[in-house]
This record gives structure tokens, sequence and C-alpha cells, in this order.
């Protein structure tokens, strides 16, 4: 794991259980809890009517309100079985500093038959799933909570081409099962950044990495996804950085589609560190009663969740305008293809450069591949809005949508 990838955790809820890991389903599982009825029936019924402005508003807050009611995780009822490599080692798809996310199994015994066909034996579906285990005690808590937010996630409308997919909880164990979607953006950004160097050519050195209109692209589907995020799923990130993107590979044949475009959907991964933004407008702190890690991985943090003040107390929390600088710094990193963001410097001068976030694009200018945000360049338009000091100025993701998109 690299330094940039190791998260600073400053509060923890603990959980005082000692059940070791084992991933068995838990027997009688059940599927989607009770209250999964009521929002599909409200959503539908929005369909049918055609809602004012400020209607639509009400409709978008009961929904999230809605969704909160849900106190339950999805429960995961098929076998799952981790894999494992010719030396019986379990098969790892990453992991943090908290978890560990191992490639898996799952079979669902499907007995089930077509109208006017005799009784065939049962059929064995099997898939490859990603498995998020907590990999000490104190991490079960986090990823109880993990497991709601994606749940609820998981019911929002659009969710598909935002977040990975979630299939279930077990129980028994503490651990996630999500679709496997085994490409980071991080692991992308190296490569490139690789394939950049192996290349030694100078034509595209003024250029991110991927190519502008990859760049230009990815960054238009990464601002639609968190402003997906904040304003449909009522939900605050906490963590965005390279390694929690996960990409999802997309056809560029289809017509309509540019050839240079970025060949992959962006999927939102690792909730362990989100918030749910207070529906309560006269509250300005998320609400902090819940099960969740304030993970602070530096340089990609925002400067005011830094501060020796907020370090200090541990009660800092993560804020939408938090999530834009964070988003602001992964594009930074995949412009230039360096995921510490700051080369050269250790973990100390990293910090004190993230305490002064808002000069980002000073340092990032100041560094080895700073050429490949030059000054005025459409990388540093789109970023500098986002990367204010006063996180009441950063841009709303709304209106950096609109800035992706001109
Ligand atoms: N659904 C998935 N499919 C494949 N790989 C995944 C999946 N989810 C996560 N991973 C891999 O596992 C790594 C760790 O997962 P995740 O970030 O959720 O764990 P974490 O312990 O919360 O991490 P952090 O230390 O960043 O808080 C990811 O960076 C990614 O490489
Ligand atoms: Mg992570």
């Amino acid at each position: 794991m690299t330094p940039s990838n190791t998260p600073l955790r400053l509060s923890v809820t603990t959980a005082h259980d000692d059940k070791s890991i084992s991933l068995q389903t838990p027997t009688s599982g059940s599927t989607l809890t009770p209250p999964v009825t009521p929002i599909a029936k409200e959503l539908s019924d929005a369909e049918r009517s055609i809602p004012s402005p400020v209607e639509e508003k009400a409709l978008e807050q009961t929904t999230v309100q809605v969704k909160r009611n849900i106190s339950t995780p999805l429960r995961f009822t098929d076998e799952v079985e981790i894999c494992r490599d010719d030396e019986d080692r379990p098969v790892e798809f990453g992991r943090g500093a908290w978890s560990i996310v191992y490639k898996a199994r799952s079979t669902l015994n499907n007995t089930t038959t077509p109208l006017h066909t005799p009784p065939s034996s049962p059929v064995t579906v099997s898939r490859v799933v990603a498995v998020k285990a907590p990999l000490r005690r104190d991490a079960r808590k986090v990823l109880q909570a993990e497991a709601l937010t994606l749940t609820r996630l998981n019911l929002t409308p659009g969710f598909e081409k935002h977040v990975v997919p979630f299939q279930g909880f077990l129980s028994d164990s503490d651990a996630l099962v999500m679709s496997a979607v085994p490409l980071a953006l991080s692991t992308y950004i190296e490569d490139h950044a690789d394939l950049r160097k192996k290349q030694h050519s100078t034509a595209t050195t003024f250029d991110p990495v991927q190519g502008p209109e990859s760049w230009r692209d990815m960054a238009r589907k990464l601002i639609t996804g968190l402003a997906w995020l904040h304003d449909t799923a009522g939900i605050i990130h906490g963590d965005i950085k390279p390694h929690n993107v996960l990409l999802r590979r997309i056809s560029t044949d289809e017509p309509g589609v540019d050839a240079g475009a970025f060949p992959y959907e962006p999927l939102l991964a690792d909730f362990s560190s989100a918030f749910n933004i207070p529906t309560d407008t006269t509250l300005t702190t998320p609400d902090t009663n819940q099960a969740s890690m304030s993970a602070f991985t530096p340089p990609f943090t925002a400067p005011e969740l830094l501060s020796l003040a907020s370090l200090k107390s541990g009660d800092v929390a993560p804020t939408p305008s938090s999530d834009v600088f964070s988003l602001a710094a992964t594009l930074i990193a995949a412009a230039t293809g360096d995921l510490l963001l700051y080369p050269g410097s250790n973990n100390m001068q990293r910090l004190a450069m993230a305490r002064e976030g808002h000069r980002i694009l000073e340092f990032t200018r100041a560094g080895s591949n700073g050429c490949r945000v030059p000054r005025n360049g459409f990388v540093e338009k789109l970023v500098q809005p986002a990367v204010s000091k006063d996180p009441a100025q950063r841009i709303l993701t709304r209106d950096w949508m609109a800035l992706a998109s001109l």
C-alpha cells in the first residue's frame, strides 16, 4: 500500500464482539426488509405525476428521508466462497487500512423451471463477487454502517451509473458482498503514467497522462457522479481519492461515442467514511450520530479538515464542499500521473502541503509533472474553483457539472 493510500483514522466507533471472520451465509436469511416496499411505491407514484420544481424538491427530500428510515442492510443469502490461488492462499482484490477485499464466488441454487418444460435438476449459477471483510474487530461497526449506506444508495434512482453495485451483507462475518469491479482509478492512473514514461514523446507533455479528451470525459463523469451522490442520494462520501473509485468498462464503439472518450464508468466505492447530509437545513453539520469512521488521506483531504485544531478535537466531519476538494485533487493526480500528488516529499511535508491545500495547483506546477497542468489550461480552469480555501466559496457540484460540460 502506498503512503497516499494510507488513511489517518481519527474517530472510530468500536464494536467489542469477539467473532472470528468466517464467511458463511446466514442459514435463514431474508432479502430486502419491509421498509423497501413503501419506497418502491413512492417512486412509481412520483413517476406517474409531473411535479413542479417545489414539489420535486419536497419529493426528493421525502425519498431521502424514507430511505434513511431503512435501518437494516440488505442481507446476502446465497452461498459465498473465497477464491484461492495455487498455493491455497485467499485471492485479494485489494485492501485498505481496516479491511480486505477478497475475490469470491457466489453460488445460487436455482430450482425454478420455465412453464411448459418438464422439471429439471437444479441449475447452479456461479459468479465472481468481491467480499469486503473487516481486518480488525473495531472495523465491524463501520462495515455494518457501510452496508446500510450501500443499501440506501442502491435504492436511489440512478445508482447503477455512479456507485459500486452492492449485493448484500453477511451479518455472521460483518462482510459486504459487492459486484466485482477489479480496476481502481489509482491503477489506471499509474498504468498511464508508466506508458507515458516509456513513450518519451514531447508532443503530449502538456496534456494529462491519459490524453486530453479522455481526461475531460472522465472528469465530467466523476463530477456528475458526485452531484448525484450529494443532490439525489443526500450522502457525503468523506474519502474520495483514486483508490476509492472503481472503473467499469464500457463500449466506445457505439454511434455518438467519441473514439477518445474515457472507456469506463467511474463508480464510487468505499463508503466507510460516509455521512448523511442533514435534511434539516437548520443544521450545519452532518448527522454524526452514525457509526461512521472518519478517514483522512492527505493530500486528498480538504485543508479545513486537517488543521491542528480539527485533528486534535477529532470531531471534524466531511462536508459536500470537502468532497468537492477531494475530487479536484483526484483530477489533478489523474492529470499528472502522480498518485502522491506531491512526489519527492515525505509524509510530514505532504501533510504540511495538504494543510495549505488551496495552493494545490501551485504545488503541482512546481513538481516534475507540473507541465501537465498548464496555467489557464482546461485542467486548471476546471479544478481552480473547486479548491478555494474557504469551503463556502467552492463551486457547487451542479455548477461544476455545467463547467465540465463546456
Ligand atoms: N467491488 C470491488 N471489486 C474489486 N475490487 C474492489 C472492490 N471494492 C474494493 N476493491 C479493492 O479493494 C481496495 C480496498 O477497498 P476499500 O477502499 O473499500 O477498503 P477500505 O479498507 O475502506 O480502504 P481505505 O483504507 O481506503 O479506507 C480498493 O482500493 C480496491 O482496489
Ligand atoms: Mg479505500
